[in-house]
């Protein structure tokens, strides 16, 4: 297991928890907390006994973006050299495993980013959410135009990549943005639930699954359904397929062979 300075990482039965842990910087990310996060992700995916990882932060913030002070000394060749792609910045979207994010408070620049390679994002009441780059001089780094877009649409991406204001959870839902908004201080017993349900399934069946969603913002409608009809098929070679519907005929609960 690696060791880390920045983060939290814990394994709570089948989830594994990554907590942000910079709170004087309201979980800035810098290149270090990158390289950290991408660590402990390869970690649990390697980890047979974790079924689910749950990314989050604290009650202020999720994460306010890349760190501004490491960033603003920098040129382009500095960037060049040590990009966010390069330090495993998009690890958490390579994940096999299921993933959620846990947000409560700022998810801005980077932070929001983080979130939205999440597979699944669960807000609290008082998450905000923001590409705010463009006050700064730059643009999203991370995925976020493209992420962004692809989950609000072009009118509010635009919006909020132009004029980098925030929108509060309820927008966020609205939008498409965040699966649920649940109060503050059920954030974390609700994203929990949410993660050992999933942990509970069939982790091939998961994995299958995440990859037929996943499919559907990489390639056409046709070829997409033509993945999800393989991937469905494929199910059927599994005992945790045998195993679920015969559990349903029986009225019964499954018992999951690969979890
Ligand atoms: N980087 C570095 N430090 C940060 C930070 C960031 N992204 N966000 C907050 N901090 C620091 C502040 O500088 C402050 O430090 P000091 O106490 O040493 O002054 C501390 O965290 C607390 O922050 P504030 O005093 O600003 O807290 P606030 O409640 O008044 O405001 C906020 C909160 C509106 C989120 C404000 O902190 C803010 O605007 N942060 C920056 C948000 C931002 O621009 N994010 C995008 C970063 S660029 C990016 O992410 C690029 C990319 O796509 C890869």
């Amino acid at each position: 297991m690696s060791t880390f300075e920045h983060i939290i990482v814990e394994s709570k039965g089948a989830v594994g928890v990554i907590r942000l842990n910079r709170p004087k910087m309201l979980n800035a990310l810098s290149f270090a907390v990158f390289r950290e996060i991408a660590a402990a992700v390869g970690d649990l995916e390697a980890d047979d006994g974790i079924g689910c990882i749950l990314i989050t932060g604290n009650e202020k913030a999720f994460a306010a973006g890349a760190d501004v002070k490491e960033m603003q000394p920098k040129g382009f060749i500095d960037m060049v050299n040590e990009d966010f792609k390069a330090s495993g910045g998009d690890r958490v979207a390579t994940c096999r495993k299921p993933t959620i994010a846990a947000v409560s408070g700022y998810a801005l620049g980077g932070g929001c980013e983080l979130a939205m390679m999440c597979d699944i994002i669960i807000a609290s009441d008082t998450a905000k959410f923001g590409q705010p780059e463009i006050t700064l001089g730059t643009i999203p780094g991370i995925g976020g135009s493209q992420r962004l877009t692809r989950a609000v649409g072009k009118a509010k991406a635009m919006d909020l990549c132009l004029t980098g204001r925030m929108m509060d959870a309820a927008e966020a839902e609205r939008s498409g943005l965040v699966s649920r908004i649940v109060p503050a201080d059920k954030l974390m017993d609700e994203a929990m639930a949410a993660a050992e349900k999933i942990a509970s399934m069939s982790r091939p069946v998961a994995a299958m699954a995440k990859s037929a969603v996943n499919r559907a913002f990489e390639t056409t409608l046709s070829e997409g359904i033509n993945v999800e009809r393989d991937l469905f098929r494929s199910t059927f070679a599994l005992d945790d397929r045998a195993e679920g519907m015969a559990a349903f005929v029986e009225k019964r609960k499954p018992n999951n062979k690969h979890r």
